[in-house]
């Protein structure tokens, strides 16, 4: 992400008396395509996505409106990244606001860069997009680099690769290493999280 982008100068999002409402699912893949002509930025957001429900699913004992949630957060959390990149995370929260979607998810894509738009992670769901959200585009980086790209992919080369400040340079892993140090799950258990999750979206 570029540092350019503009803090959001707000801590507030969305409406309480909204809670609950989400947009189908496919509500928001009708948005994504509209948004995001980029296929491997969509491709990103559905990874992202599938690996947020499937945490919240297997380790946060969510109920299935817990989980969409957190599957729509994923989902949505770059839609305005491609089409505008210097008001990054303001656009796709407004159109968030204006369709009257469920604070905990605006909220949830308003903390995914506490650096670059200013709002601290709040709730489990915040903080693990943020914790996904770099470390799940570096995997993907790493995985078509190999000829059998998920299979076989091991969380040591990953370690490996994070400590090679030249491969997929634009990831930063201080961001990483800042999302990391708020949760009490270990780089290693994420890793193996995200490539055992992601590997089957297309
Ligand atoms: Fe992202």
């Amino acid at each position: 992400m570029s540092s350019t982008i503009l803090a959001l100068g707000r801590s507030s999002f969305g409406d309480p008396a909204n809670e609950g409402k989400l947009l189908s699912q496919e509500e928001a893949i009708a948005l994504l395509n509209e948004w995001v002509p980029n296929e491997r930025l969509r491709l990103h957001m559905k990874q992202v996505s599938a690996v947020m429900k499937a945490w919240a699913l297997e380790k946060e004992g969510a109920d299935e409106l817990t989980a969409r949630k957190w599957e729509l957060a994923g989902l949505l959390h770059d839609a305005d990244w491609e089409k505008y990149p210097e008001a990054h995370c303001r656009m796709i929260i407004e159109k968030l606001e204006e369709l009257g979607v469920d604070a905990e998810v605006i909220h949830c894509i308003a903390s995914h860069g506490p650096r670059y738009f200013g709002v601290e992670p709040n709730n489990t769901m915040d903080k693990m997009i943020y914790v996904f959200d770099e470390l799940s585009g570096f995997i993907h980086a790493a995985t078509l680099m190999r000829p059998t790209r998920y299979e076989g992919m091991d969380v040591k080369s990953i370690l490996k690769k994070l400590k090679t400040p030249s491969f997929a340079a634009q990831v930063s892993r201080d961001d990483i290493n800042d999302a990391i140090g708020r949760i009490d799950t270990p780089l290693e258990e994420i890793i193996q999280f995200i490539i055992d999750h992601q590997k089957d979206v297309v």
